[in-house]
Parts: C-alpha cells; sequence; structure tokens
C-alpha cells in the first residue's frame, strides 16, 4: 500500500477566443482560484474505486480492466480513461482509490473536467514515480478529454496545468504566459447549465453551412485576441472592455449566446462595466465584465438583480499542485 497523494488544480475562465480556438486560432484564458483536489492511492485490489461526491458518485467500483469499456456513468468517465490511458502508457496495473472534491459547482463551466484529469494524471504520475513534465501531462490529459468528449481546443487542461494567464493556440500549439497588469473581473453565473459539446457541434454545423462567413468571424476572433493580449499586458482596461464587447457581438453573430447571457451582459454595461461578454461556450454558464473597482459593487448588484450569481474569483491562479 503507497501513501494518499492529494493534488489540486485551478478551474479557468475564457477571457477572449471561444470557439475560434476549435479552429487553429488563439484565445486567452485565466486560471481562477477555485480548485478542483484529487487524492489518489495505490490499492492491492484489482479495481477504481471512486468517490466523487460533487457529482452524486459514491463508492463506485470498476474493475482496471473494464475501464473505458462499458457505459459508466457520466461523473466516472474523465477519472476513468484518464487513469487507463496512464496505466497504459506506462505498462501499469494496479488496484486504486480516487477521491475528487470540488470548490465550485460543475455547473458554472469552470473547467471541471480538465481540472480532474489533470488532477489525476499528475497524482498518479506521483503515486507511480513517473515524473512527468508540463507538455507531457499536457498530452496525456488533453488526450484523455478528447477520448471521453470528442471535441475541444484543450484550453481548459492547459489552465489546469500552467494556471495563471495564457495565450493558447489548439491543441497546445502554443502556450504561453501573458501578465496582465490588471485583472478587474466581474463574473456572474445565469443558473443555466450549458453542454460544452452540444454548443461545440452546434457551431460546427453553423459553420459548415456559411464556410465564407464563419471564417471572417473567426479571423476577426483572432484579431480581437491579438490586440486584447497586448491591452491586457499594459492595462489598457478601457481597451479591453471595448474588445470584450466586440468579441461578444461576433459570439452572437455564432448563435451561441442565450436571453439569460444578454441581461446580465447588458446589467454590467448599463452598470459602468468597461465591456462584458459570455465567456466559455456559450448557451448558458457565465458571463464576465471588466470592471474598474470603483463599480465593481454596481455592477455585481446590477447582475445579481438581472437574475445572475455572482462568483467572486481571483484570476491568474497558479497551476496544478501537489498538496500532500
Ligand atoms: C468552451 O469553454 C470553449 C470552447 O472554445 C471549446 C474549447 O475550446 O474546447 C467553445
Amino acid at each position: 500500500m503507497t501513501e494518499r497523494i492529494e493534488v489540486s488544480a485551478p478551474g479557468k475562465l475564457m477571457l477572449f477566443g471561444e470557439h475560434a480556438v476549435v479552429y487553429g486560432k488563439p484565445c486567452i484564458v485565466t486560471a481562477v482560484d477555485h480548485r478542483m483536489k484529487v487524492s489518489i492511492e495505490a490499492t492491492n485490489g484489482d479495481s477504481l474505486e471512486l468517490h466523487a461526491p460533487d457529482v452524486n458518485i459514491v463508492g463506485y467500483i470498476e474493475k482496471i480492466d473494464d475501464l473505458g469499456k462499458g457505459e459508466a456513468p457520466k461523473g466516472t468517465r474523465f477519472v476513468s480513461i484518464a487513469v487507463r490511458n496512464f496505466f497504459n502508457s506506462f505498462g501499469i496495473k494496479s488496484g486504486l482509490k480516487v477521491e475528487t472534491r470540488s470548490d465550485f459547482s460543475s455547473e458554472f463551466g469552470f473547467g471541471s473536467s480538465s481540472a480532474v484529469t489533470v488532477g489525476v494524471i499528475k497524482a498518479l504520475g506521483k503515486v507511480f514515480g513517473k515524473e512527468l513534465g508540463n507538455k507531457k501531462l499536457f498530452d496525456m490529459s488533453y488526450h484523455t478529454v478528447l477520448d471521453v468528449q470528442g471535441v475541444g481546443s484543450g484550453f481548459d487542461v492547459a489552465a489546469a496545468i500552467w494556471g495563471g494567464t495564457l495565450y493558447f493556440i489548439t491543441g497546445g500549439k502554443k502556450i504561453e504566459t501573458i501578465k496582465p497588469k490588471d485583472m478587474p473581473l466581474v463574473v456572474g453565473y445565469t443558473g443555466v447549465k450549458a453542454e460544452t459539446t452540444t454548443l461545440v457541434r452546434q457551431v460546427a454545423e453553423f459553420y459548415k453551412n456559411n464556410k465564407k462567413v464563419v471564417d471572417r468571424i473567426f479571423d476577426s476572433i483572432e484579431g480581437i485576441v491579438e490586440e486584447s493580449r497586448h491591452a491586457l499586458e499594459i492595462g489598457d482596461s478601457q481597451k479591453v472592455g471595448e474588445l470584450m464587447n466586440l468579441n461578444q457581438e461576433l459570439l452572437g453573430s455564432l448563435a451561441v449566446g442565450s436571453k439569460e447571457l444578454t441581461n446580465l451582459i447588458e446589467a454590467a454595461r448599463e452598470n459602468g462595466a468597461f465591456g462584458a461578454k459570455l465567456s466559455g461556450a456559450g448557451g448558458g454558464d457565465c458571463m464576465i465584465a471588466f470592471a474598474p473597482d470603483i463599480y465593481r459593487e454596481k455592477v455585481e448588484v446590477g447582475i445579481e438583480k438581472a437574475g445572475g450569481k455572482v462568483i467572486r474569483v481571483k484570476t491568474n491562479a497558479e497551476g496544478v499542485r501537489i498538496e500532500g
């Protein structure tokens, strides 16, 4: 029996570039201080025993040999495929006890699936004495996310690993840390859970039917990402806000907005935010606003009055780390 290893990985918020990043464009993502905690110990058995109470999985048991073969419950998939991929990659087989706990609800769209995947693989590396550099950890985690959900750019996996604020290109072709001067972000949750894969497939369909136009939308989003990187780095918050508004219009033209998101975004703008947009796949989940400190409270009250729930986050959070 080995010791129990605990690791934690941060959640994320997409700042600019969602959807276009699935098509080879860059995006900007920041890690947030709401963390996913994963603890793992090896056992003498031949099964994975999983406790993930946040997603209603308690005392789930599956044979290591069967991982990924049957129709496993939704809340177990990222863990069991991460374990399978790690074991296959290193030719290891062992019983395991895995427990996950999250500081944040999986409903927010903060990237709980990628954070849990990264956490499991990082912890397994430690338990079985396999040194995984960040790039290897990224490749194995991203592969796992694709195995489970079939689509995704991997930006959320990168945020969980590197933390901070990243300029990211699809599949990890570029992962660069950027240093925003100031990040006066207000986050509002719509109360509506969005299914990322459904929205990504919806955009894929839209793209298929309107290729020329959508290519131009993606090009414009790319321009916004490049400009916002610069504006963030020099601390031009007014410009960042303007670019958020522009990005939001383009996301609207991809038809990934929602009534709830629009209400919260408008409330934030009306109450002094420099700009606001949806964050992530759209259709629900969270919106973000860039609001000067003097207006923060007003913006927060505005969002709540419009039916949203303000979620306080610290941005630029540390990436995955061993807790003990
Ligand atoms: C979802 O949070 C962001 C998308 O760009 C999908 C992805 O990049 O994996 C819509």
